[in-house]
């Protein structure tokens, strides 16, 4: 019995758990693709462009990238490395954290991981087709899944300006709260909606790529050890009768 509670204790509470400190905005639901080369390379130059300044990817070098996505050594350097950091080193950024937090209210946080922190990509993609213009956030914008968030929205200029409907409502305690409803883009930026859906799922691919860079190889050897493990259990089975015969 008591381990049947345990079962249902264990199997309930993270759900309730995620529930409770979830989002309120339902997520967008997008599928990695790692093998998809063209996609990693376009996300991996997105970040270059749009999230370096700010965001590190600490536990990742140069190198592992540009062999991983079939970027040439010196392609990579040129396109992609803004620093004057060799091919081999860490991509650390140059800010320090202190001066981040003055200008933004708080620290960009390293990107490594950031896609296995959220449970999957679904709230990167959402995150950042999420910004919207209010005037009352230090930088015009706030952002659907992030309430107040102190990064300001970089790819405005791709994206263009988003403006969503407010309602407000008042919930059970007689309290009024501000419902942000549907959005449309009112300022075009230089792409389309369509390409910059592609831009940001690219982008998410790629830091889903880099929060774990070994899924394939994970895949493919899974995949030998399952092999070797129907191979062997037929060998087994066969040993076992040989050695069973005579005694039969
Ligand atoms: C100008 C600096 C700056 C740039 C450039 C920038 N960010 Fe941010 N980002 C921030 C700050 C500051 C925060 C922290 C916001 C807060 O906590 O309110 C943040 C937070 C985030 C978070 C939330 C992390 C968490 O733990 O909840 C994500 C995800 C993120 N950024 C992704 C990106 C991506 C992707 C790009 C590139 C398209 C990018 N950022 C570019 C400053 C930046």
């Amino acid at each position: 019995m008591k381990k049947i509670v345990l079962t249902i204790l264990f199997t309930v509470l993270p759900a309730m758990g995620l529930a409770a400190g979830g989002p309120s905005v339902p997520l967008m639901d997008i599928r990695a693709d790692h093998t998809n080369k063209e996609s990693l390379q376009h996300g991996a130059k997105i970040y270059a462009n749009y999230c370096m300044g700010c965001h590190s990817v600490k536990y990742m070098r140069y190198e592992r990238i540009a062999d991983d996505l079939g970027i040439p050594h010196e392609l990579m350097q040129e396109h992609l490395n803004f620093s004057d950091k060799k091919i081999g080193e860490l991509m650390t950024i140059a800010v320090d954290e202190k001066t981040q937090k003055q200008w933004f209210g708080a620290p960009p946080p390293d990107l490594s991981l950031i896609t296995r922190l959220k449970g999957g990509p679904d709230w990167l993609f959402t995150y950042m087709m999420s910004f919207y213009k209010d005037d009352s956030r230090p930088f015009g914008m706030n952002n659907k899944v992030f309430k107040d968030v102190g990064m300001p929205h970089v790819m405005v200029d791709a994206q263009g300006v988003q403006e969503c409907e407010k309602h407000v409502v008042t919930d059970d305690e007689g309290k009024e709260k501000t419902v942000i409803g549907d959005c449309e883009i009112t300022e075009a930026g230089y792409m389309t909606a369509e390409e910059y859906e592609i831009a940001v799922y690219d982008l998410t691919n790629f830091l889903d790529y880099v929060a774990e860079p070994y899924k394939e190889d994970r895949k493919r050897i899974g995949l030998w050890a399952l092999l070797y493990a129907f191979i062997f259990t037929i060998v087994a089975v066969l040993l076992n009768n040989e050695y069973w015969r005579d005694i039969h």
